[in-house]
C-alpha cells in the first residue's frame, strides 16, 4: 500500500477534480504490476496495473481508493478486475462518491472477492484530502498561502512586498499553484502588485487565476487580463458590478461570476460554493490581508501555509497576513492543527490546518 500512495502521488496536479489513485498488483510476494492514475479522463489506476501484466489471476490488488462500479469517462473497474482473476482486494479508504459509496466493494465481495479496506487509511486521506472535501461538499479545499517577515509583515509600510521570502519559498509556492486547480487574489493585491498568479515551473499544470473584486475595477492592461488568452483568469464580483466594466472584462476574455454581496463586497461562502460549481475542487488563496480575513471569518479556509523570512521591517501601518477586525478573545481565535515545521531556504514554513 505504501507503494501505491507512492504511485498515486505522481498523479498530483494532472487528475483533479478526480482523486490520485495508485495500484499495485502482487502474488506470492512479487510485485507483478503497478500503475496509477495518470490523468483526467484517462484509465483509473486498476486499470492501468491490471494492463501492466499478463496474468493477474490469483494476485493481490492493493488500490489507495475503492475501485469504481459505475460508467464515467472510462468503464468500470471492478468488472476488470473480476474478469483478470484477483482473488483479492486491499483497499486503503472507501469512495464517498455518492456514486460508487461502497457498491465497488461489494461488487467485489458479491462475485467472490476477499476484501480488505482501511490498510494506509491515514495517508489516503491526507492524500485526497481536496477531493474527498469536494466530493461531498462541492466547495474547493481551500489553501492560505502567505509570506510574512519575522515581525509579522507581508509587505512595507509604502507596500512593497517583492519579496519578502527568498528563491527556496517562492519555487515552493509555484509547485502550491500547479498543485491547485485555482489560484485567488483581492484587487487590492492586483492593483498593488499586479501579479500573474501563474505556475513558474518546467511541464507544471497552469491553474485558473481569480480575482475576488466586488465592483469589477481589474485594469484591462493588467497582466492578468492581457495573460486571459493564455490561462482562465476568473473575476467573482457583487451584484452591484457596473455592466459596462463587465462586458468590457468579457470581451478581454475574462470569465465573469456573479456572486451574492455581503453589503458592497462579495460574499466569500458564496463565492466558494460558485467557484466549486465550475469545477474547482481546490484553491490556493494568495489574497492581502483583507481578503485572508473574509474567508477566515466565513470559515473557509481548511489549511494554512505560511513562509517566516528571518527579516524585520517595523511599520505600524504595514500590513499583516491577517486584517479585518479580528477577535477580541484569545479564546476566540482560530486555532491550526496538524502543524509541520520545515524550512525553505534561509526561511521557515510552518504548515497546518483549521480547526473547525
Ligand atoms: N506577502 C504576501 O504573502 C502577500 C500576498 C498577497 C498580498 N500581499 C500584499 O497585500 C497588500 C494588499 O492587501 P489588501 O488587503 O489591500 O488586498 P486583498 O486582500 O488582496 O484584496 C482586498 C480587496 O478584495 C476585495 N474584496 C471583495 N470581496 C471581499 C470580501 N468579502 N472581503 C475582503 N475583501 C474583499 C475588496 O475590494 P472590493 O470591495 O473593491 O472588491 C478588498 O479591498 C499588497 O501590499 C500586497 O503586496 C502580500
Amino acid at each position: 500500500m505504501h507503494r501505491a500512495l507512492e504511485l498515486a502521488a505522481r498523479g498530483e496536479g494532472f487528475v483533479h477534480p478526480n482523486p490520485m489513485v495508485g495500484a499495485v498488483l502482487a502474488r506470492r510476494g512479487n510485485v507483478i504490476g503497478e500503475g496509477w492514475h495518470e490523468r483526467h479522463g484517462e484509465a483509473h489506476a486498476e486499470v492501468n496495473a491490471l494492463r501492466s501484466c499478463d496474468d493477474a489471476a490469483g494476485a493481490t490488488l492493493y488500490v489507495t481508493l475503492e475501485p469504481c462500479c459505475h460508467h464515467g469517462k472510462t468503464p468500470p473497474c471492478t468488472r476488470e478486475i473480476i474478469a483478470r482473476g484477483v482473488t483479492r482486494v486491499v483497499i486503503a479508504i472507501e469512495d464517498p462518491n455518492p456514486l460508487v459509496a461502497g457498491r465497488g466493494i461489494a461488487e467485489l465481495r458479491a462475485a467472490g472477492i476477499a476484501v480488505e479496506v482501511g490498510v494506509g487509511r491515514a495517508e489516503a486521506l491526507e492524500q485526497n484530502r481536496a477531493f474527498l472535501k469536494y466530493i461531498v461538499t462541492r466547495r474547493p479545499w481551500v489553501t492560505l498561502k502567505t509570506a510574512m517577515t519575522l515581525d509579522g509583515k507581508i509587505a512595507t509600510r509604502a507596500g512593497e512586498s517583492r519579496w519578502i521570502t527568498g528563491e527556496e519559498a517562492r519555487r515552493r509556492v509555484h509547485e502550491e499553484r500547479a498543485r491547485n486547480m485555482a489560484v485567488a487574489t483581492g484587487i487590492g493585491t492586483v492593483l498593488a502588485d499586479d501579479p500573474l498568479l501563474d505556475a513558474r515551473l518546467p511541464g507544471a499544470r497552469q491553474p485558473a487565476r481569480v480575482v475576488i473584486d466586488s465592483l469589477a475595477r481589474l485594469p484591462l492592461d493588467s497582466r492578468l487580463a492581457r495573460s486571459a488568452g493564455r490561462s482562465p483568469v476568473w473575476l467573482v464580483h457583487a451584484p452591484i458590478a457596473p455592466v459596462p466594466r463587465l462586458e468590457a472584462l468579457r470581451a478581454a476574455g475574462i470569465a465573469c461570476i456573479a456572486c451574492a454581496g455581503d453589503g458592497r463586497r462579495v460574499e466569500i461562502a458564496d463565492a466558494c460554493r460558485r467557484l466549486g460549481e465550475a469545477g474547482v475542487a481546490s484553491l490556493l488563496l494568495e489574497g492581502g490581508g483583507e481578503l485572508n480575513y473574509s474567508f477566515l471569518a466565513a470559515r473557509q479556509v481548511d489549511e494554512v501555509i505560511a513562509f517566516i523570512a528571518p527579516r524585520v521591517i517595523g511599520g505600524a501601518g504595514a500590513a499583516s497576513p491577517v486584517g479585518g477586525a479580528g477577535v477580541a478573545r484569545l479564546d476566540d481565535a482560530l486555532e491550526l492543527v496538524d502543524v509541520t515545521v520545515g524550512r525553505a531556504g534561509a526561511d521557515v514554513m510552518i504548515r497546518g490546518k483549521l480547526k473547525h
